[in-house]
């Protein structure tokens, strides 16, 4: 029969879970066979005697010095308590570092308290809970980036619904009217030569009139006057247009992507239409500012406020991606009761 001593070490020397005993001094007097290993060891003898903490806890993992009276996992051995820590590190023989769980519970030994501790190699438990965050993370984004793409093609669908409109009520309706004209002249030139001239004339600038209509419709599309006269003028042209006193202030120190561009333009275009048709504001504010490191455009109107994105409307989600998508900063400042600020930041 064994004595219960050498029991234990059988024990010991089997089982996969990694334990050692510290005497009163700190000094390892024991590890089995499964610690030895974690700690990338060959044999016990090669531990035996050494201070456990400046053999494997010597430094914090940030590279730091990690002193010994700072360490809780030789506390039990002074407090007679039990100590555990989920989120710790080891170094090994060779240097590297494994992260470790461990518990460690006092010891009573023939020549003072010392303490046992169980511990266990982290790494795959870590490795799977990184891999859970990630998936998570993939999740959200791919849902993200799913509604993302969602949006940019519903606005993408409404602006060709817009497109056809617009075709159809101007463009169109100009063309077959001038059509109608055309044949109405043909037909007068045997009989009434004269009034042919005139139906000629008519006929021309009713042709000036479905350019202009096709020019107008396509600088909706890429602003002609972006690329002639440069954004602010572009702004103020846009501002001419619009149904409530706006002020363009502002100063453009730096040159602007073409992307940029757009995109503040669009914005303002988008802000001041709801400025007329949801602020009754009395007028508006448009401040573009582009000085390193950052290209800012505000629109301020004194109007309601409330503006919110969602709901029926998508104008101002689509800013929301328009602006996204450059990796600038939307926000909408709009307290019910007014009045409205919209501000898109760029990094440059
Ligand atoms: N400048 C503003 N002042 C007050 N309310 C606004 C303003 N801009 C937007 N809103 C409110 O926010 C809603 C969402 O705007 P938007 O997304 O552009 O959709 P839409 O203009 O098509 O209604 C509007 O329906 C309106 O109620
Ligand atoms: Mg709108």
């Amino acid at each position: 029969m064994e004595s219960p001593h050498a029991l234990l070490e059988l024990i010991l020397d089997t089982v996969p879970q990694p334990v050692w005993v510290v005497d009163h001094a700190g000094e390892l007097v024991f590890a089995n066979p499964a610690a030895v290993a974690v700690l990338g060891y060959d044999d016990f003898a090669e531990l035996k005697g050494k201070p456990s903490h400046q053999t494997v806890h010597h430094h914090r993992p940030d590279g730091s010095v990690y002193p010994a009276e700072q360490c809780p996992l030789l506390r039990p051995r002074m407090s007679g308590e039990s100590v555990r820590c989920d989120d710790d590190w080891f170094f090994r023989r060779d240097g590297s570092m494994i992260p470790i769980a461990w518990r460690s519970a006092p010891l009573e030994l023939p020549d003072g308290r010392g303490a046992v501790v169980a511990f266990v190699d982290t790494t795959e438990r870590r490795a799977a809970e990184q891999a859970l965050r990630e998936r998570d993370a993939a999740r959200i984004r791919a849902a993200e980036s799913r509604a993302t793409g969602r949006r940019i093609m519903e606005s993408a669908t409404a602006v060709r619904r817009q497109l056809a409109r617009n075709l159809h009520d101007g463009a169109q309706q100009q063309l077959v009217s001038l059509l109608l004209e055309l044949r109405l002249i043909r037909e007068e030139l045997g009989t009434d030569p004269a009034r042919a001239r005139r139906l000629l004339d008519e006929a021309a600038e009713h042709t000036q009139r479905a350019i202009d209509e096709l020019r107008e419709l396509a600088s909706g599309i890429h602003p002609a006057a972006l690329a002639s006269r440069g954004l602010v003028s572009a702004l103020k042209a846009l501002a001419a247009r619009s149904a409530l006193p706006v002020l363009v202030t502002g100063a453009v120190e730096v040159e602007l992507t073409e992307g940029l561009e757009a995109c503040a333009y669009f914005f303002v275009a988008e802000a001041l239409t709801n400025a007329v048709k949801h602020s009754h504001a009395s007028h508006v504010v448009v401040t573009v500012t582009a000085r390193e490191p950052q290209f800012t455009v505000e629109v301020h109107d004194d109007g309601v406020g409330g503006a919110a994105p969602g709901g029926s409307g998508s104008g101002l989600a689509g800013l929301a991606d328009r602006v996204d998508a450059l990796d600038g900063q939307f926000t909408i400042d709009s307290p019910v009761g007014g009045p409205t600020l919209l501000v898109a930041e760029f990094p440059l």
